[in-house]
């Protein structure tokens, strides 16, 4: 575990024009770099790198980061290696947990010990709750999951309120629970009073675990239709979803005996599973399948299925996977793809078809090559030169991306024989005879409906300028959580994250810290990396007139309701003198600023 700020001052030590000048041509043009795109075929350069904002971005194909993330994506170095190489090339050392001195040493241990102490500690208490839940146990066996399997998965259940966790732990304070992810923390350490309450509460917990055994993470379900459905413990020295893979732990007996390890997307679907007669399923976090996900696989067992729902994001799902799996894909082991029908996952369609229908899913799993055939040829016209041509374009960087083997040179072979070439020739036009650089492929867009308004004001100023947000009071950061209950867990891991990387934050820091969230902030950090450059100043500015539009649009909805209840008590009466107070203050407040500016 390399600590966040380590990143960030190498980050910021490091020049990413230097580090992509090293592999891409690049010509100076206004404030940018350009040069041709190495993630995409082009002609006319439409890769930039901004010095300023130290990140890079690929108009043509979308691909974008920073030097980490080139480093990754450019040279297929793990995280860790990529964050050595820079490192050593502007001559900082990389903290290494192992080569620290002894008194160090034991103290990072000592902290993962008592982090990991106090999930353990959680755990038991979420599942004791469970037992006088009604309301949990009952939507429990409304799912129809029994006493047993929820057992074993020591699923639980957070009790309703801000600090039920007072119970287990009488020292509410300790700094570990926060950093565990139990405890949400708000407010400043320098000014306002902080607040702390239980991240999870009136949930049904999901204990994730690490292949010891030790928890290391939540997921927690709500109980009716709330929003998020699912909450997660945030990423901490512990937890690293793009690594870790729910129900592992408790699937790896199974795994064995099955002779294959069945991948799905939900919590629900590995429980459920389990007690359909399938123990040998687990689930990717809600995250994308990540190559890491694949190896830790394919260290347990030679064949992995993966399982995806039959809608839309499943397919999208499915060929993220299809991506983390081609690294890995080599003659003694076989990764598999089975499609659901749309309106399924897995859970449903055992429970509405049996396990037999489902395990003639699995039998009927499409190998890794035919998929592969069928993504590149899906959308072509296999009967023009233009589509036999195209296929091939689409089927580059797929087969760069696999070690050369025998499975390989099949899909050449079959690849060869449906655009009318020979193995030889598309060897030769792939290059795959010399090992090349893998070349990224651009992830498929992700749908989801972005923040309006003031919100999205607000999160793409802090993205923009994530030191601003070292600056916010408390009342900005409480009036900005409240503006859209949906989002609401959004904006609080946001603003974390940004006070978290303190005031000399960044935007390349910022995106390489979301980078390993849950992809909430991708769509955005792309945009803002295709953006001309804006002055904190003019952001700051932005961004006090956003807070306090959110404000006034609060406070408003407050008077609205009052006056709709018709101020029938002088408690309403009064609360209703204080909000037009406030709200005359903070038109004040305007006007000042409005002059001044
Ligand atoms: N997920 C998440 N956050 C959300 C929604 C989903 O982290 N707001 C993750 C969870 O790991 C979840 C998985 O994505 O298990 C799949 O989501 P979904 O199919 O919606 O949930 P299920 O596990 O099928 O749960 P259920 O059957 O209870 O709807
Ligand atoms: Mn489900």
């Amino acid at each position: 575990m390399i600590p966040q700020s380590f990143i960030q001052d190498l980050l910021n030590r490091v020049d990413i024009v230097d580090v992509v000048g090293r592999y891409v041509q690049l010509k100076k043009g206004g404030a940018n770099y350009m040069g041709l795109c190495p993630f995409h075929n082009e002609k006319s350069p439409s890769f930039t790198v901004s010095p300023t904002k130290q990140f890079y971005h690929c108009f043509g194909c979308g691909a974008h980061g920073t030097a980490i993330g080139f480093l990754i994506e450019y040279s297929g170095l793990g995280f860790v290696e990529a964050v050595k190489d820079l490192a050593q090339n502007v001559g900082m050392t990389v903290p290494d947990q192992d080569r620290l001195p002894p008194a160090q040493r034991a103290e990072v241990q000592a902290k993962s010990l008592a982090l990991s102490d106090a999930m353990t500690q959680a755990c038991d208490f979420y599942r004791q709750q469970l037992r006088g839940a009604q309301h949990a146990v009952a939507y429990l066996k409304g799912r129809g999951l029994t006493g047993e399997i929820a057992a074993r998965f020591a699923m639980g259940y957070a009790p309703d309120g801000w600090d039920s966790l007072r119970q287990v732990f009488p020292n509410y304070d300790a700094p570990q629970l926060v950093e565990a992810g139990l405890l949400i923390e708000k407010g400043d350490d320098d000014g306002g009073p902080r607040k702390r309450y239980d991240r999870f509460r009136d949930r049904i917990m999901f204990p994730i675990r690490n292949t010891k055994g030790q928890v290391i993470g939540f997921g927690g379900r709500v109980l009716d239709g709330g929003e998020p459905k699912y909450l997660n413990s945030p990423e901490t020295p512990l937890f690293q979803k793009g690594s870790e893979l729910y129900g592992l732990f408790e699937a790896r007996q199974a795994i064995r005996e099955a002779g294959y390890a069945l991948v799905t997307e939900g919590y629900m679907d590995v429980v459920a599973l389990a007690q359909l007669g399938f123990p040998q399923a687990v689930a990717t976090l809600g995250t994308a399948c990540t190559p890491t996900h694949v190896q830790k696989l394919l260290r347990q067992t030679d064949q992995v299925i993966f399982s995806f729902d039959g809608d839309a994001a499943g397919r999208r799902a499915a060929r993220r996977a299809l991506d983390a799996c081609l690294p890995h894909a080599s003659d003694n082991k076989t990764l598999k793809f089975l499609f659901l029908p749309p309106e399924h996952d897995p859970d449903s369609y055992v429970r509405e078809m049996g396990a037999d229908a489902f395990e003639q899913q699995i039998r009927d799993a499409m190998p890794l090559s035919q998929f592969l055939l069928k993504e590149v040829t899906a959308d072509t016209d296999l009967k023009t030169s233009e589509g036999r041509a195209k296929a091939q374009f689409d089927a580059k960087p797929m087969l760069q991306a696999m070690p050369p083997s025998a499975l390989r040179l099949q899909i050449v072979r079959s690849l060869a024989q449906m655009t009318q070439t020979t193995p030889a020739e598309i060897e030769a036009l792939f290059e795959l005879a010399q090992p090349v650089a893998r070349t990224k492929i651009a992830p498929p867009r992700t749908k989801r409906t972005p923040p309006m308004g003031l919100e999205r004001q607000i999160i793409r100023l802090l993205v923009v300028h994530p030191a601003l947000a070292s600056e916010l009071d408390q009342a900005a950061i409480d009036a900005i959580i409240s503006l859209s209950p949906d989002n609401s867990a959004m904006l609080q891991q946001l603003i974390d994250t940004c006070r978290a990387l303190g005031p000399q934050a960044n935007f390349a820091a910022l995106a390489q810290q979301l980078k390993m969230g849950n992809g909430d902030f991708d769509a955005l950090i792309a945009e803002v990396a295709a953006e001309p450059e804006s002055e904190i100043a003019t952001s700051r500015l932005e961004l006090a007139g956003a807070i306090r539009q959110t404000k006034m649009q609060l406070l408003k909805a407050e008077m609205d309701a009052l006056a709709a209840s018709g101020l029938g008590t002088e408690e309403a009466r009064g609360r209703y003198r204080e909000l037009f107070q406030q709200q005359e203050q903070l038109r004040r407040q305007a006007e000042v600023e409005n002059v001044t500016r």
